[in-house]
């Protein structure tokens, strides 16, 4: 994770498209959901597990912006359960 220095409540609002599927979604610090939340709000079944960042099951990429949350394994993988914008413009491998 990068972007230390600000939090959460400075990204209003992010545009996050999810690129297999070609589903564009808008994300609000409002709502504040997490990108499988968001997905599963899209219709999406992405795999999860523990739901809380410690298992890995819901690595996916970032292909393009930031998020806030765990670092998986993979070049660009994040944890997508406990992963929020960072950046107004997202893309995720999904
Ligand atoms: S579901 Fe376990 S880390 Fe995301």
């Amino acid at each position: 994770m990068s972007g230390a220095s600000y939090d959460v409540k400075d990204i209003e609002e992010a545009r996050v498209t999810f690129t297999k599927s070609n589903i564009k979604m808008i994300w609000t610090a409002k709502e504040n959901l997490s990108i499988l939340q968001l997905a599963e709000k899209a219709g999406l079944k992405p795999d999860f597990g523990c739901r809380s960042g410690m298992c890995g099951t819901c690595e996916r990429k970032i292909l393009k912006g930031q998020v806030y949350g765990p670092e998986g394994w993979e070049p660009q993988g994040i944890y997508i359960c406990q992963s929020k914008p960072a950046s107004t413009e997202i893309e995720i491998d999904l």
